[in-house]
């Protein structure tokens, strides 16, 4: 397990790309600098990496960096006639190419892919892209230049170009830019490419679905100082919304309050109370072809809310609480005719601390959802694993202690068979 930091920080089982051996191509650009953190952490998740390199990224990084780094030597040259691909025969485009998973180019300059487009190949890179089975092995492209180079439209007709060829242009990001100037059009950071790398080998067995998934706790407030919350961490929420988003989905995650980092290309929406969240949710399930209830909602709220902070006076008096149920939410959707008509596909959560089965199977009728996930609720609240129980109309699936983002990935596999049959 390890815990990964950065603008994009977040909790991920080791080894995420083993089995992969990837064709790291560097043209020239300034972002070549990324490449080589890129490539550290690709050989991390247990990839293989090759590394080839054009001559002007050689003029901005050494070869000597990305060969210790990737653990084999550096290709640089059509004409190098050392063994690549485990062949003799003095044609690493052909051998390189065919050995791979996958060809990123990361950076990719404006100038690479114009002689892509054209399918030029007067040097080994774009040699190789343009000799690759084009069919079996994908090429990722990740852009990097000035925010000019960027938006002129020579280089969006490439892309444009490029991506009816079959490649898969990544995103650019937007910020300050080594030329001084600032705006779109710098590669993606290491962190970044690393996700959409994973994300890109996995299956899309939830494309085109909208799915909607809360996760958290809530805050009922009983003054502005004070109110009442649980453990909920939000861990499991997070990791279905990552899950679901690497599955092909487009994705809305609406969190109670936790300091967790937004899973990349998830879009959020932050709510405190039951309430909130609740009014967000009910909005958003107009629209949503799967809804995920796995926020820990509190039954009860404060009857009311002060507005000042209640003060201890010294007198010994201590206040009286009472509570009003709050609405139950899932119970609400898994109602609505959009649900009942079969548009909207509700999975509630269910956190017990005895008799999972039993509590699950009751939930699932109570909730009236097709599909109620158990787990034990001290067992699982702020850990980084869980096991769980699907509980649906033909019966249980068992889902053994993994990490979240494991359990996560296989939830969203389960959704999607019973969406399909
Ligand atoms: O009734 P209980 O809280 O155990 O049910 C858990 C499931 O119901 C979870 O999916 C949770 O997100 C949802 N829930 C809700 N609104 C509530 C309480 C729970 O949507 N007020």
């Amino acid at each position: 397990m390890a815990v990964w930091t950065g603008p994009n920080c977040y909790i991920a089982p080791m080894n995420e790309l083993t089995g992969k051996h990837i064709v790291l191509g560097l043209s020239g650009g300034i972002a070549c600098y990324k490449a080589a953190e890129l490539c550290r952490a690709l050989v991390k998740e247990g990839a293989t990496v090759q590394v080839v390199m054009t001559e002007a990224a050689e003029q901005f990084m050494t070869a000597v960096t990305m060969q210790a780094l990737s653990g084999r030597p550096v290709f640089t040259s059509q004409w190098d006639a050392r063994t690549s691909g485990g062949a003799d025969n003095n044609m690493p485009h052909i051998n390189l190419s065919r050995e791979a998973n996958a060809i990123v180019v990361a950076p990719a300059s404006a100038d690479f892919m114009a002689k892509l487009v054209h399918g030029r190949a007067d040097e080994l890179l774009s040699l190789m892209c343009l000799a690759r089975p084009i069919e079996s092995v994908p090429l990722i492209l990740a852009p990097a230049m000035n925010r000019e180079m960027w938006a002129h439209p020579a280089t969006q007709r490439n892309i444009e170009q490029l991506r009816t060829d079959g490649a898969t242009v990544l995103d650019v990001g937007a910020g300050d830019q080594a030329c001084g100037e600032t705006g779109d059009g710098r590669m993606l950071e290491p962190d970044e490419l690393l996700y959409d790398l994973v994300r890109f080998f996995k299956s899309k067995v939830l494309a085109g679905q909208q799915v909607l998934v809360s996760a958290g706790p809530t805050f009922e407030a009983i003054d502005p100082v004070r109110g009442l919350t649980n453990l909920s961490s939000g861990k499991m929420g997070f990791a279905i919304a990552r899950a679901a988003h690497e599955a092909g989905a487009h994705v809305t995650l609406v969190a109670g309050p936790v300091g967790l980092p937004t899973p990349r290309g998830v879009g959020r929406i932050n709510v405190k109370s039951a309430l909130d969240m609740k009014e967000a949710l009910d909005h958003l399930a107009q629209t949503a072809t799967v809804f995920v209830s796995a926020a820990a909602v509190a039954d009860w709220r404060p009857a009311q809310t002060m507005d000042q902070k209640i003060k201890k006076d010294g007198s010994g008096e201590v206040p009286t609480l009472s509570f009003v149920e709050n609405p139950d939410i899932l119970a609400g959707i898994a109602a609505s005719p959009r649900a009942q008509g079969g548009a909207l596909y509700c999975v509630g959560f269910a956190a017990e601390s005895h008799d999972l089965l039993a509590h699950a199977q009751a939930k699932r009728a109570r909730k009236g959802v097709p599909l109620l996930v158990g787990n034990i609720g001290p067992a699982t609240f702020g850990q980084d694993d869980n096991a769980l129980l699907l509980v649906d109309a033909h019966g249980t699936t068992e889902l053994p202690r993994a990490s979240k983002l494991v359990l996560a990935r296989q939830l969203v596999v389960e959704i999607a068979r019973r969406l399909q049959a």
